[in-house]
Order: C-alpha cells, then structure tokens, then sequence
C-alpha cells in the first residue's frame, strides 16, 4: 500500500512511524514532511495548503490511502476533494473540520445540545464588543473565531487587555480574518487534560488522555507556545471523570455533529478543562494534537492504519483499539527565541540508536547535514511503566542531542507527577 501524510511536524512523524510498522505498507510519502522525517518517508515538496498540488499528487503517485494531519487543510476542504478522486482519507470533511475551523460554530453547537463549555457571546462589531468588556466579568478571555495557528485565544487579566485584545483582532487585523468575529467568553479554571478520540461517526474510541505544556517557561510562565511538551497518561483524568466525559460531552458531540448532517470522521480532540462544576469543553480540534500525539500514539498497542481504516469505513466498533498501560513524557526542543524571533541552520546530531524515539518537527537536510528549520525542532518521547521512569528517560534521550541554542523546559511532567501525589 503506498500512503500518504499531509503535514510536516512532529506530529506526522509520529503517525508516519506508526504507519511504518504495518506490514502492507511499501512507501510513505510526506507532503511536505521535513528534512528529519528523511529516513521514515520521502518526502516531496508540496505545501499542506497546496491542495489542488496534493490532489494531482495522489492521483498521479496512484496513493492507497491518505492521512491529512493538519487543521488548514481538513478546514479547506482537502479530504473532500481526494474523497472525489476515490482516494480514501483519514480526517473530516470541510463541514465537519469547522468545529475546529470557526469557534463560533463550535460554541454555538455546545450550546444548542447542551454540551459543557463557558459562558460566551459572539461579536462582529467591535464598539459593541468594547462596550461589552465595560462591565464584563474579568479575566475574561477573548478568541478569533478562525484558526490563527494556535495564537489566537487571549487570556485577559484586566479590562484594558481585554479591550486592547479585541483591537488587535478586530481594528489591527493581528489574526486576519480569523479575527473579523470574535467570542468573549467566561475564565475557567483547572486542570486542563487532552484528549483525542477515534471516530467513525458512529462509536467514539478515546485514546489515552494526555497533558500539554503550553507555556515557554519552566512552571507555565512566558508566552504561550504550539507547546513543550505532553506527559500521558493524565493523572487528573481518573475514570470516573472519564465516564462523565464520554456521557456529557463525547457522544453528545459525535450525536451533534450527526444530527447537524456534519458527520465527524477522524481523530476529534477534546480540550478539556476539570473544572470545580465538572469538565467542560475549552477547545475542539479537528485532528491529532501536537505534540500529545507524540504521547500518545507510542502507547498505541493496536495497529494505528487498520483503526485509521476502520473509521474511514465506519467499522470502528469491530475494530480493537488498545493502548499500553505504561506512561510516556515527550520533551520538545526548540530553537532559541522561540517563540518569537530564533535563528535557523544549525547542525544537530540525533544518535541513530535513539532516532526512533525522536520526532523531527523543523529541520532540513542539506549536503546531507540535519540543520535547524523552525521553532519546535524535534521532541523526544520516552515510554516507562512509570512516569517518573518516563520523564527521566525522555530527558537522557535530550541530552543525548544537540544543537546551537537548544532550548526545552525543565519541568516536563512536574505538575503530573505532583497531581499523582495529591490523589
Ligand atoms: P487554545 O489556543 O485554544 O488551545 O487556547 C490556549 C489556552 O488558553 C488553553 O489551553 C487554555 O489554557 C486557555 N484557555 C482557553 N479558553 C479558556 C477559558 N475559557 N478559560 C480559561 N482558560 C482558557
Ligand atoms: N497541543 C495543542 C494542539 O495541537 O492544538
């Protein structure tokens, strides 16, 4: 079978050296992939967005089946126009990717069925929204309703950040159009926990919950990142909040996007807050989280392309999805700077005895050197039957490599770790 990954992060690595382990499987390609995915997938220079190049792609290369991994694409539309030419997809169709692709759709969905998520309100016009912040709760958090790679949620502490925040969007067009419409919506507090779930549209199969670490800084301080790193599972996530998960937002969601005629078929990512009135929905994405999925996919038991089938043929209650019982931590590095201005080219060495646990996010071959590309370079993931033993591992794979100016935090798992002990 020849298969194809659109993307080119950590996040595809991880699902290309998954697929690899199928037996079925004769070539992998990348679109674009990265020069550190070289040795798993070939890689061909054709942009994730590119979808009228990827289809012809896929035509002309005669793909078997095709995993579209990231948001611009599902959101565009690129599993429906490959669906046209009878290529089968992992990932949503453009109707079903909107839950992710306008939070305006995905807040006024929880609403209309009653799925758990703060209080909000919808603005397209920014004196209407200025006035609103006048006498609004505070924090309050303020978010385009499109995809602004990730950036586009403001946490405002007071009423004059929150007010400079919805200028940014709406006024100095920070986010594009992303930012035309927002949503002002309630802070919420707790532990934030991940989790990704297969769906056929059918059944909905959660996959082992998963701890992001979304900030630069060592104890969640600085800028907010693409994130630094993900522990698994979530010792926060205990199954009896599991079980209320799956009954107050998990099928609900499933039974929504149905009854909307937006069938979800892929991988649907819950961000979930635990708060003191019970979990409730922060965030939906329309695919595999980055870097959970570095997490997460290693504790994968099952054989990851005969579940992605499964969900494209609507089999999945016949198929066995198993994760590991053992615990993972992925610690990403990053360039220096990141994630603001960093420099790129230089040379890293990943050792080839630990190369399998590392997942290559930015970086480029030249004359056959590995060379910086980009803010998230690579993470590497350690699997331990502890989390302690997981931590410790993920951190010798770091420091067995190295760059000019690697940067990565400290405390990957910290907070796991003491929430385990607090139980
Ligand atoms: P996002 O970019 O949508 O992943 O959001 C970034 C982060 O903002 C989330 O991981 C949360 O930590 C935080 N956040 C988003 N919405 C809220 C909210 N309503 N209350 C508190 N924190 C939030
Ligand atoms: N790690 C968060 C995301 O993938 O959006």
């Amino acid at each position: 079978m020849k298969i194809m990954v659109v993307g080119g992060g950590g996040r595809e690595h991880a699902i290309i050296k998954k697929i690899k382990l199928n037996k079925d499987v004769t070539e992998i390609f990348a679109l674009p992939g990265n020069g550190g995915m070289a040795g798993d997938a070939t890689c061909v220079n054709i942009g994730a967005k590119d979808i009228p190049a990827i289809v012809d792609f896929a035509v002309e290369n005669k793909i078997d089946y095709a995993i579209v991994a990231p948001d611009d694409p599902l959101v565009l539309g690129a599993v429906d126009a490959l669906e046209e030419k009878g290529i089968p997809c992992f990932g949503p169709r453009a109707n079903a990717a909107i839950i992710e692709g306008s939070k305006v759709f995905s807040k006024n969905l929880m609403k209309k069925y009653n799925i758990p998520t703060a209080q909000y309100e919808v603005f397209d016009n920014m004196d209407a929204a200025l006035k609103y912040l006048e006498t609004a709760p505070i924090p309050t958090v303020v978010k385009a309703d499109g995809l602004a790679l990730g950036k586009g949620v403001i946490i405002a502490e007071t009423r004059e950040a929150a007010m400079d925040a919805v200028k940014s969007m709406m006024q100095d067009k920070a986010f594009g159009k992303s930012g035309e419409t927002i949503v002002i919506e309630e802070f919420l507090t707790g532990p934030e926990v991940s989790v990704l779930a297969f769906t056929d549209g059918n059944v909905v199969v959660p996959m082992v919950s998963s701890m992001d670490h979304k900030r630069i800084g060592d104890n969640d301080t600085g800028l907010n990142t693409g994130g630094m790193g993900t522990v698994a599972p979530n010792p926060y996530y205990t199954d009896a909040i599991a079980k209320e998960c799956m009954e107050t937002i998990f099928l609900p969601t499933i039974n929504a996007m149905n009854n909307e005629g937006r069938t979800f078929k892929g991988c649907l990512y819950f961000g979930l807050m635990l708060t003191p009135n019970g979990p409730k929905v922060i965030e939906y994405n329309c695919r595999f989280g980055d870097p959970e999925t570095q997490v997460v996919l290693p504790l994968l038991e099952s054989d990851l392309l005969t579940v992605m089938k499964a969900v494209t043929e609507g089999k999945l209650s016949d198929t066995e999805v198993k994760f590991s019982n053992k615990s993972a931590c992925c610690v990403i590095m990053a360039s220096k700077g990141y994630p603001e201005k960093y420099d790129k080219g230089f040379e890293m060495t990943i050792p080839s005895a630990i190369s399998d646990k590392v997942y290559v996010a930015g970086a480029a071959l030249s004359d056959g050197k590995l060379l910086t590309n980009g803010g998230r370079v690579l993470g590497a993931t350690e699997i331990a039957d502890t989390l302690e033993s997981a931590i410790e591992g993920a951190y010798k794979l770091v420091s067995e490599i190295s760059f000019e100016g690697a940067y990565y935090r400290r405390d990957i798992g910290a907070k796991a770790l003491r929430a385990r002990e607090e139980k």
